[in-house]
């Protein structure tokens, strides 16, 4: 939020700033998406939906799990969410008591443990690094569980800010481990869809009862509509519902209409994809060339996490000194790792291709 507000002040005092700092797509919403809001605004009657979300949304995206991933979820499994931000609460709520301990990867993406604090549960902060590929393994899960027991594990792949993904063996192991140890699985498959190097594996190939979260905001760029969803076990269906009804009773009934939409959308999203996967090359050839000599896999997403080791111990001062000298924002990775986020700066690859081949002029310029 500095970085960006820096950024804000640079660009009102005349300057132009290649942002580099925002997780979010520089693309629209696709065409159909829109019509299908345009439509429902003709039409002027929005409602109060079902706490679960609109039934035909909940049978589409049923029907996406059968197409992409081959698994049988009914629709009565499915919430549609305030985007992926409000699963995460009501399913922390639903399936965790106060004081419980949720194990997540460091670095990671900050608002889970902000969030799991807010709700009085406690983040374990597992730090994984290049040994495992930066993912969470069933041994480094054990481990933390010896120590105290944990009764949830929450992981992204591909993830924030690593863009790293877990390969499917990994997955299902990890899932095995959490099953065998009574622990809750958590999987944010937010960055689906956004994936360069191998497949991305649903938890739910694995296990059933895996909470499986996902949202509109990236592949299908919609970040302001709000709306994403989540699968739940049977046994938390109900509890979830209740909570849900009483905290947000559902998300908006227009984002809804529009996101059953998207899922016709692909062959704009996969243009949209396209270019991601032309910034991601353009980044991984050119910022080794220009002095970043640490870079992990990019296998998904549109991040790239760099070791800034060689330039800096301190990569919040980095990241305003190169946001003030050479006009590129990017977000320092103490965000996502307080122990050795002081290393590493993220930079996001979902601008357009001009903003990739401006930015790495600049630093090139700037490292000299
Ligand atoms: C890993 C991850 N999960 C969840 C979110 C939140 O997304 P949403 O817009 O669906 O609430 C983000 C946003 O950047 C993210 O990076």
């Amino acid at each position: 939020m500095d970085v960006l507000e820096a950024a804000g002040r640079r660009e009102a005092a005349g300057d132009t700033v290649v942002h580099m700092e925002i997780g979010q797509p520089g693309a629209r919403a696709p065409a159909a998406v829109v019509a299908a809001a345009q439509a429902a605004l003709a039409e002027g009657r929005f409602g109060y939906t079902e706490a679960r979300g609109i039934r035909p949304l909940r049978e589409r995206i049923s029907r996406h799990y059968r197409e992409t991933y081959g698994v049988d979820v009914p629709e009565s499994r499915i919430m549609v969410t305030t985007g992926s931000s409000g699963a995460f609460n009501l399913a922390f709520l639903g399936a965790f008591n106060p004081g419980d301990r949720i194990a997540l990867t460091a670095p990671g993406y900050p608002a889970y443990r902000n969030i799991l604090r807010a709700l009085g549960l406690e983040p374990v902060e597992i730090p994984v690094g290049a040994d495992t590929r930066w993912v969470l393994t069933p041994e480094l899960l054990e481990e933390a569980h010896r120590e105290a027991p944990i009764a949830g594990v929450l992981v992204a792949s591909p993830g924030n800010p690593t863009g790293t993904m877990m390969r499917p063996d990994a997955l299902k192991a990890l899932c095995e481990t959490a099953r065998d140890l009574g622990i809750t699985f958590i999987s944010d498959e937010i960055y689906h869809g956004l994936v360069y190097e191998g497949e991305a594996a649903s938890a739910l190939q694995y296990w059933d009862d895996a909470i499986v979260i996902n949202s509109f905001s990236k592949y299908y760029c919609m970040t302001g509509w709000r709306v994403g969803w989540m699968i739940l076990p049977e046994s938390l269906v109900r509890p979830v519902e209740r909570i849900a009804q009483s905290l947000v009773i559902c998300a908006p009934d227009i984002s809804q209409r529009a996101g059953l939409a998207a899922f016709d959308a692909t062959e704009e999203l996969e243009v949209v994809k396209a270019g991601y996967a032309s910034n991601r090359a353009w980044l991984l050839e050119n910022l080794p060339k220009i002095g970043f000599n640490e870079l992990l896999p990019v296998d998904g997403a549109f991040y790239v996490y760099a070791g800034v080791r060689e330039f800096t111990n301190d990569s919040m001062d980095f990241a305003k000194r190169m946001l003030a000298e050479a006009g590129v924002a990017t977000t320092p990775g103490a965000d996502f790792d307080h122990e050795r986020g002081n290393g590493y700066i993220r930079f996001s690859f979902a601008g357009s291709h001009e903003d990739m081949e401006m930015a790495t002029a600049r630093l090139k310029e700037w490292l000299r």
